[in-house]
């Protein structure tokens, strides 16, 4: 081990940072460091055990400490409720600039498959978990078998991670989900489909995400095109599934902690806009109660089985009367966002909760509706984000705005509105307004 000095912008040194002998050459693990008081010894992974953890909290550190793997808007929207509950939020960003980095209580600095990276933020918390699913299984276990605590654990995150695995473990628990093949070229997507008929949807396994990765495809010749021109990411490979013409997309989110305990929001309904969610009506208007309480019932048993710990999304198609799976997501989820203004407890909040193996708060609605409208980039050029806040705010008082700090791109996640209420068609109308005049697209 060599004892080495961080030092600040200004360089006064900070604390001790320790590191391996063979890590010296390439710098230290930490390269920022956004809040220097509340920094911590770097150290080897041995270090990380839960009895260390703990040891670091009975040495004056009293909180409790969560640690997020990404900076995306997932963790930024978990840090207000960790300051609300006196929890620690680290989290690990790849730069001060990311949407939770300009919030959390501290950040690490680095990549989610840097396994130093992910090491140093398990040195800063008692619970390591995530706002992506992207963090290799393999360095996942490596730091489990270091005594981390990681929530959810690989073998439940895999069936989030891989759109392969997760067919087949649904497949397997006889969940309800379209027919499906893994293919590897176009002729074997045209042999699905002549038992499925066109269009089918091909997908990659993995790294996909708001659409991204998920063709609705007409003949074999686009497959073929397709499948040529996409990349595939490391171990991801090809799926087919048959389109389901679905009447509406819904989401059962539950919240499962180590101890089992479980709780189930309502099942909402969401709106994809090219492969992205748009929106989400809290409860699902008009959807038969014996679906909703099937798909709560499958998000209950998918949590159980796979022992999946903190939020669950089971992303959710209604068609001709029946449910069928299209993917799940463990964390918290878009279709969740709502739960801020709408529920009792937020998922955000019964995430950390979980996570930390807490009692849950409770998941129920508190008005008869709730509508989001997500704020997302348009094609064009549009002024600051916070010079449309004197037009909403004055126009709506009772319209929650979230914005993610993030810089304007098309099709990138900006922000959304939230609305509670009675009357649907009126919440509709107005997170809509909000979020149009924010994205530009209207200007009364
Ligand atoms: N088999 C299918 N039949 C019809 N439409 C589908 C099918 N699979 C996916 N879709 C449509 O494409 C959207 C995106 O698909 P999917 O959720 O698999 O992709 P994703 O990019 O991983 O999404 P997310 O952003 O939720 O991770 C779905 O919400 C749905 O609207
Ligand atoms: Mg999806």
């Amino acid at each position: 081990m060599i004892l080495r000095h961080a030092r600040d912008d200004s360089g006064t040194p900070l604390e001790n940072t320790w590191l391996h002998p063979g890590d010296v050459e390439r710098g230290p693990v930490i390269t920022s460091i956004a809040d220097v008081n509340s920094l911590t010894p770097a150290s080897s992974s041995g270090d990380s055990s839960p009895d260390a953890a703990h040891a670091g909290r009975m040495g004056g550190q009293d909180r409790p400490r969560v640690g997020m793997v990404g900076g995306g808007q997932l963790a930024r929207m978990t840090a207000a409720p960790a300051a609300a509950l006196g929890i620690d939020l680290s989290v690990l960003a790849t730069s001060a600039d990311e949407s939770a980095a300009q919030v959390a209580r501290r950040v690490v600095l680095g990549r989610h498959d840097d396994l130093r990276a992910l090491d140093e933020l398990a040195t800063a918390c008692d619970v390591m978990t995530f706002d992506h699913e992207h963090v290799p299984p393999s360095m996942l276990e490596q730091l489990r078998a270091r005594g981390v605590h990681v929530r959810p654990g690989p073998e439940a995150l895999r069936h989030a991670q891989d759109k392969w695995h997760m067919r087949q473990a649904l497949t397997t628990m006889g969940a309800p989900v379209p027919a499906w093949a893994r293919v590897a070229r176009s002729a074997d997507v045209a042999l699905f489909a002549e038992q499925h008929g066109w269009p089918v949807v091909l997908k990659v396994s993995r790294g996909g995400y708001d659409g991204r990765g998920v063709w609705v495809v007409e003949d074999e010749s686009r497959a073929a095109v397709i499948m040529q021109e996409t990349p595939l990411a490391e171990s991801a490979v090809w799926l087919v599934e048959e389109y389901l013409p679905f009447d509406i997309e819904i989401s059962a989110q539950v919240a499962r902690s180590p101890h089992g305990q479980a709780v189930a929001y309502p099942v909402v309904r969401t709106v994809q806009v090219e492969g992205m969610c748009a929106e989400v009506i809290a409860p699902a208007p008009g959807l038969d109660p014996d679906l909703a309480v099937q798909a709560t019932d499958l998000a209950l048993r998918i949590a159980r089985e796979l022992d999946v710990i903190g939020m669950l999304a089971v992303e959710l198609f209604v068609v001709s009367g029946r449910i069928v799976v299209n993917e799940l997501a463990m964390r918290p989820h878009n279709s969740g966002h709502w739960s801020i203004e709408g529920a009792v407890t937020s998922q955000f909040e019964n995430h950390l909760r979980a996570v930390l193996d807490w009692p849950l708060g409770d998941p129920v609605a508190i008005a008869p509706y709730t509508v989001m409208v997500n704020v997302i980039g348009p094609e064009g050029p549009i002024p600051p984000l916070h010079d449309a806040f004197r037009h909403v705010m004055a126009r709506d008082p009772g319209l929650h705005v979230h914005l993610y700090g993030k810089s304007i791109r098309p099709r990138r996640k900006l922000g959304h509105v939230t609305v509670v209420g009675d009357n649907l068609d009126e919440l509709l109308a107005r997170a809509h307004h909000g979020a149009d005049y924010l994205m530009g697209v209207v200007d009364e």
